[in-house]
């Protein structure tokens, strides 16, 4: 039986207050520790969640989805937030709920919510002017852009890759990087950038040899963005793909191991050695039917299709593969990168002997884009371009969340955290394997399994009610992403409330 999270930091209470009789409020439960001195990385943060309303969402923010309907589709909405009052790791709805938020907004707030450092930009001037006037990056930057991109994205490059490109989202990060592998293959086939009359006529009508049969292999399960391209080789849910023409390309297994792993390495390595051959299976196939594999896109963690892991090994295999067959190597860090899982970028885990062929990110990076080795810079102006090419004023704000991440040691806080989380998480799995198992994480990047989905989601609503903001991956994951600010002293606040969750289920 391994240690509950609980009782490694003594002096958590619970306390409950009165019940406000009459107001359609009830029980305020905050956890507090009055005997236990916690310095919050952000001074003012409170001390813990407090639930004021009967149900979440409470009247307000019903009121708010509804006027919000009458203009826009809403059926994802889930709360609405009041973003003045949240702070550091706890948000603050319409309602007046103050819940501890271990899911930021999809995993894309570094440093929680008002950090006072970023805050502080605010004051000078000339970063204000650069909220207010957008440039087209792509033509017209501002004189500062190379020594902004240089103290913020390239300041935290992955090894090894030197050129970046810019843009607004995960998934046009990810179309675009599409597009340059298609262009470093063709360029390779050429043997120069000379193109030819036959090619640019033909690629106006969308017809051989201009625009080529060129396939990516993808992975069931992934997840790469909802725009044409990525949609293709997006492969979590049907709700994203259905009734949207997808392109014939190789899809491949990826491992799904056994927890704990420890207790099934044969299994796993064998999940592993199937999974590559598949892959290259799935490459000589393709190749051979006149649609040749020119890139593999994957994520170093499987996000939204729940959380799955792949071993060291397997990425170096795959790397291999990928080599071996003239084929890019793409690892989408839209969702990993940033630090989550203890390094700026998950890859950096896998041991790899190169860097990968490109890396995209979005998300925690606040901007969009994507880092590539020298040979992927495409030839010509235009072709990979569009009007605004990612956000000055992102960039801004990045390279202090970088100062900051790198004055509070927040990567290693991370990964510290993230051992108690996963520590505790492990005790409540021995505590209560008829409702959760499969822990898996990296650094705060965690998720476990509910025993199927629809206890997946009581556990997730369940945990909201009690004053906690996680979300869901996959069939039956509930998945945590901190801020990077996420401390011992939170996470034992999530863990009281998880176990207190379980023993109700
Ligand atoms: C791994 C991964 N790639 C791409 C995307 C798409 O990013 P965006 O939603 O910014 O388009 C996501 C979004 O969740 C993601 O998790």
């Amino acid at each position: 039986m391994r240690m509950l999270g609980r009782h490694m930091v003594s002096g958590l209470q619970r306390h409950a207050s009165r019940t406000l009789a009459g107001t359609g409020v009830k029980n305020q439960t905050t956890l507090a520790s009055p005997d236990l001195k916690v310095e919050s990385l952000v001074p003012g943060e409170p001390s813990g969640p407090r639930m004021v309303t009967d149900s979440i969402p409470g009247p307000v923010s019903q009121s708010r989805l509804k006027d919000l309907n009458q203009i826009q589709p809403s059926q994802s909405i889930q709360l609405f937030l009041d973003y003045d009052r949240s702070l550091g790791n706890y948000i603050v709805d319409v309602d007046g709920n103050q819940l501890l938020d271990v899911y930021t907004q999809i995993s894309s707030m570094p440093l929680g919510y008002n950090h006072p450092n970023l805050l502080k930009l605010l004051d000078d001037p000339s970063i204000v002017k650069a909220f207010i006037n957008r440039p087209a990056l792509g033509a017209f930057p501002g004189a500062d852009w190379p020594e902004r991109l240089s103290n913020s994205l390239m300041a935290v490059a992955p090894p090894g890759l030197k050129t970046i490109t810019t843009m607004a989202c995960g998934s046009c990060s990810n179309e675009n990087a599409y597009k340059q592998i298609f262009m470093w293959y063709r360029s390779k086939q050429r043997g120069h950038d000379n193109f030819s009359q036959e090619e640019l006529d033909s690629c106006m009508i969308n017809q051989e040899p201009g625009s080529p049969q060129l396939s990516l292999l993808s992975f069931h399960g992934a997840f790469h963005g909802r725009t044409m391209g990525c949609l293709t080789t997006t492969h979590s849910k049907a709700i994203h793909k259905l009734d949207v023409p997808a392109m014939d390309w190789p899809i491949a297994r990826f491992p799904l191991y056994k927890y704990p792993l420890e207790e099934h390495t044969r299994e796993n390595q064998e999940e592993d050695r199937k999974c590559l051959e598949e892959v290259e299976d799935l490459i000589h196939q393709y190749n051979a039917k006149g649609m040749p594999v020119a890139g593999i896109v994957i994520e170093p963690i499987q996000a939204e299709g729940g959380d799955n892991h792949g071993s060291n090994e397997f990425f170096q295999q795959l790397q291999a593969i990928a080599k071996r067959n003239g084929a890019a190597f793409l690892i989408d860090e839209v969702q990993t990168g940033g630090g989550p899982t203890g390094k700026y970028w998950c890859h950096e885990h896998f041991d790899l002997p190169e860097a990968p062929d490109i890396v995209t990110f979005s998300k925690k990076m606040l901007t969009g884009g994507y880092y590539m080795k020298d040979e992927f810079r495409p030839s010509h102006g235009y072709r990979i371009y569009n009007t605004w090419m990612g956000e000055p004023s992102k960039i801004i704000v990045l390279e202090e969340v970088i100062k900051v991440v790198k004055r509070d040691n927040l990567l290693e806080n991370t990964k510290n955290v993230g051992e108690i989380l996963m520590q505790g998480i492990h005790a409540l799995e021995d505590k209560y394997p008829q409702h959760i198992n499969s822990t898996r994480g990296k650094g705060t990047f965690i998720a476990f399994n509910g025993k199927d989905p629809a206890t997946r989601d009581k556990i997730v609503g369940n945990l909201k009610a009690a004053g906690i903001h996680s979300g869901g991956c996959g069939e039956q994951a509930v998945r945590l992403r901190p801020a990077l600010i996420f401390q011992p002293h939170h996470a034992e606040i999530f863990l009281d409330k998880l176990e207190t969750v379980l023993g109700q289920l």
